[in-house]
């Protein structure tokens, strides 16, 4: 173990939800995509409730033009409360209190959307000189693979920063970030030398996704200032990592890839997004056997 990491205990969340969300317009105009609901929750309170799970509640929210939904929802409604206690309805009044009681929720605002990394470097004020874990909207985990815990115990272990590593169909791997790796010989921990976002599949160094679960050194903020926009003009913290990748570890620097093969939902475009809803609808109790009957009978009569 690194002195460094050894110190530091990674306490805090940041959450980035500032982003245009284009691919999901017009749902999108008036709120940040975060908010979209899969099943009966916004893709944002399952991510806090990851980020609790894992011993993470100082949770920071990236903002945007349309934070409004976002704030409303993490904070109490007495009048939905009071018109929920007369009714005796406990059930949904405990789901409706269990947003704004999960974690303590800070805001920070992004003026302009200039992309993930610049979302990232918002948080730096709030953050300090600590490590911390930065989870997107996009990517849904299931809370019976917990890959943050795993990945904050290789953060532990060897300090600098800790990404998130999904085998994907080669075909694919241009829709991502895509590492080149060095096998540790410790199972699911993989040494990141370089790193490539969105790659055209000829040029990809792995078959690896980089997945929206990072944990990262502080001194990702310093090379984030230095990062010049990059690919679709945006700060890209796929960029900043592949610094950090090349820096000495005494400064900060070494980038780890925990490769998780555990269930993952995309809801980052819409398919994948209609998908995961589906999936994660079907495997609920309360719904799960209505809509599987529903949807067998739905796809034999598909043309
Ligand atoms: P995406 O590129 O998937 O989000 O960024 P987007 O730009 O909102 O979506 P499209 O492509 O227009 O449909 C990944 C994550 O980073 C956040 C987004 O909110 C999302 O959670 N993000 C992105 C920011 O917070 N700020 C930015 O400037 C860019």
């Amino acid at each position: 173990m690194t002195q460094r990491a050894g110190r530091q205990v990674v306490r805090k969340a940041v959450v980035p939800a500032a982003g245009f969300g284009t691919r999901f317009l017009p749902a999108t105009k008036a709120m940040p995509k975060e908010m979209l609901p899969v099943v009966d929750k916004p893709a944002i309170q399952y991510v806090v409730e990851e980020a609790v799970v894992a011993g993470l509640d100082d949770v920071l929210f990236i903002t945007g033009r349309n934070k409004r939904a976002l704030e409303d929802h993490f904070d109490r409604n007495f009048e939905l409360e009071e018109v929920l206690r007369i009714k005796g309805d406990d059930e949904r009044l405990t789901m409706v209190t269990a947003a704004s009681d999960l974690a303590r929720i800070h805001y920070v605002r992004q003026g302009e959307p200039l992309g993930l990394g610049h979302a990232v470097l918002m948080a730096e004020n709030h953050v300090g000189d600590e490590p911390f874990a930065v989870l997107l909207g996009d990517d849904l985990i299931d809370p019976r693979d917990p890959v943050l815990v795993r990945m904050l115990q290789v953060r532990a272990e060897c300090g600098g920063s800790v990404i998130c590593l999904m085998a994907v169909p080669r075909a694919s791997i241009s829709l991502y970030g895509c590492p080149a790796v060095v096998e540790t010989g410790s199972g699911d921990v993989v040494i990141v030398t370089d790193l490539i976002e969105k790659p055209d599949v000829a040029e990809a160094p792995s078959s690896f996704a980089v997945i929206g679960r990072y944990v990262l050194d502080p001194a990702v903020f310093e090379v984030l200032r230095a990062t010049k926009p990059g690919r679709g003009g945006e700060i890209q913290l796929t960029d900043a990592l592949r610094v950090l990748a090349q820096m000495p570890e005494d400064a900060g620097g070494g980038v780890r890839g925990v490769v998780f093969g555990g269930r993952r939902y995309d809801t980052g475009d819409r398919v994948s997004y209609l998908q995961s809803v589906i999936q994660m609808a079907c495997e609920r109790p309360d719904l799960g056997p209505e809509l599987r009957t529903w949807l067998k009978e739905f796809a034999a009569e598909l043309p």
